[in-house]
């Protein structure tokens, strides 16, 4: 028997780094830049998808990462245009695309469960071919990728907030230093309030936020449940202009997908999706 091994706590450096996944048949170079991938379809679902791309330090978010996704439309067809997309993660290593459940399809007697095709690569560096997967999917077990003990970080819940919108949060760890990927220069005075990581996420017990504020004044964290409502403020206190990072554990948060909202001077600047596991 192995020892129990808590799910994603980081306990030394490179111990984050997505796995990977087949590539599967259905890839196309070119896809478009855009980041609603699926057309609407009346009666299904939307759902977004965000996260952030960081180093093999696990802290370190990677701006301008390229994310090349697609998958299967709601019937679990592959379609030359649609359910395609090519995403740039943002200045602080963020990506988020609008999308829909992907429906399943056969892979010889059995359904691959819904799943979504990642190629995320930054700079010169190998790119990482993997797959998303939906937790509670009871095509999981049979499938050899998704069943994979490797592949358990890569199965994440999904939420429903009052729009009845699905909302998943998925954080890539690429295989890249962290002394190459291009770091924000603090000393600008243009650069807005921001989080700039969460690690781990998904979170265990205890985790910790790495934020700029962009000037002095009061900060808070809260921590709302994905339709915005305060689920508990977890910091508050007035702090200088700058990098701060501060640690908590044990907040008593049930599973579930959550939003960190950063308040400078009672003015929100920032939101990142965490997931409590
Ligand atoms: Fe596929």
């Amino acid at each position: 028997m192995l020892p129990f091994i808590p799910f994603r706590s980081f306990a030394s450096q490179e111990e984050c780094i997505t796995t990977d996944d087949i590539l599967g048949p259905f890839f196309i170079e070119g896809a478009p830049n855009i980041s609603v991938i699926a057309p609407f379809t009346e009666g299904v679902a939307r759902m977004y998808i965000t996260g952030t791309i960081y180093a093999k330090d696990c802290t370190s978010p990677i701006p301008n990462a390229l994310i090349d996704v697609w998958q299967a439309n709601y019937e679990g067809g592959y379609e030359d245009i649609d359910y395609r997309g090519k995403i740039y993660s943002d200045e602080n290593g963020n990506y988020s695309f609008e999308s829909i459940q992907p429906g399943k399809y056969l892979n010889g007697a059995n359904f691959r469960p819904s799943h979504i095709h990642f190629k995320v690569t930054y700079l010169n560096n190998p790119s990482l071919v993997t797959q998303l997967y939906f937790e509670g999917d009871t095509s999981i077990d049979i499938d050899p990728w998704a069943s994979d003990p490797e592949a358990a970080d890569r199965i994440i819940p999904l939420a429903t907030d009052d729009n009845q919108n699905l909302n998943g949060v998925f954080d890539i760890y690429l295989n890249v230093e962290s002394e190459t990927v291009g770091t924000f220069d603090y000393n600008r005075n243009d650069n807005k309030s921001c989080v700039r990581s969460i690690a781990p996420n998904p979170i265990v017990n205890e985790f910790e936020i790495n934020f700029y504020t962009s000037k002095n004044g009061n900060v808070k964290l809260d921590i709302c449940d994905v339709s915005g409502r305060l689920v508990k403020t977890i910091f508050e206190e007035k702090l200088e202009k700058g990098l701060h990072k501060k640690s908590f554990r044990n907040l008593g948060l049930k599973k579930g997908i959550y939003v960190i909202r950063q308040f400078q001077n009672n003015v929100s600047t920032d939101a990142k999706r965490i997931f409590v596991n």
